[in-house]
């Protein structure tokens, strides 16, 4: 995985008060290193892998922002809906300056007004958890609250996140 899920991965465990060395920021690493880093702080912080995973998404949007992709979350669309069916654009252009990158995929399949559910497909098969926390912490960006449900893996591969709006108000269609 890029260098700079690592970084914010150290970002990360700092936030949560404990140390991981640094790792060369924008190139491409083993997952397997990845997930090793994951396993470390989870160790450090005294709870479980998924539970870590989770966690960091949620506080993803900040710790993106930190590193000086704020203008990027900012540019995804005036509301939750429109920053999902954006996901696959905004990998997409930040392909270019990360040689080498194996972006997930998302594609909104349906949305009302209570709901939407978003197909998850990724050649790493662990990573849900983290785009669960994503979406939660996407949420806030629009004042609103979510629960995620993941469904059970489609036969072509793709994984049903939906998304249920946690109450009236925010920005979410
Ligand atoms: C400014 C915002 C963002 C930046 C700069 C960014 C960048 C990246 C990069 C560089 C990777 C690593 C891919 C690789 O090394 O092959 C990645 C992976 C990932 N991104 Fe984003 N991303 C952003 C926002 C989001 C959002 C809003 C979501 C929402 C769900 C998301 C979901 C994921 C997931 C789940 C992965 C893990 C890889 C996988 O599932 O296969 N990202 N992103």
């Amino acid at each position: 995985m890029n260098g700079l899920i690592h970084t914010l991965l150290s970002d990360y465990a700092s936030v949560r008060g404990v140390d991981l060395p640094e790792d060369a920021m924008f190139e491409q690493h083993p997952d397997a290193s990845t997930i090793a880093r994951v396993a470390r702080i989870a160790e450090l912080v005294g709870s479980s892998e998924v539970e870590v995973l989770r966690d960091f998404g949620s506080r993803f949007p900040e710790l993106v922002r930190g590193r000086g992709y704020g203008s990027v979350l900012a540019a995804m669309g005036p509301s939750y809906t429109a920053f999902l069916g954006q996901l696959d654009a905004m990998h997409a252009g930040l392909s270019v300056s990360f040689p080498g990158v194996q972006m997930p995929s998302f594609s909104l399949e349906s949305a009302d007004e209570a709901r939407c559910t978003l197909l998850y497909r990724s050649i790493r098969g662990s990573l849900t958890p983290l785009a669960v926390g994503i979406l939660e912490g996407s949420a806030r960006l629009f004042e609103l609250t979510v629960d995620v449900v993941v469904e059970r893996r489609r036969l072509d591969g793709a994984v049903p996140i939906v998304i249920v709006r946690g109450s009236a108000g925010g920005r979410w269609r």
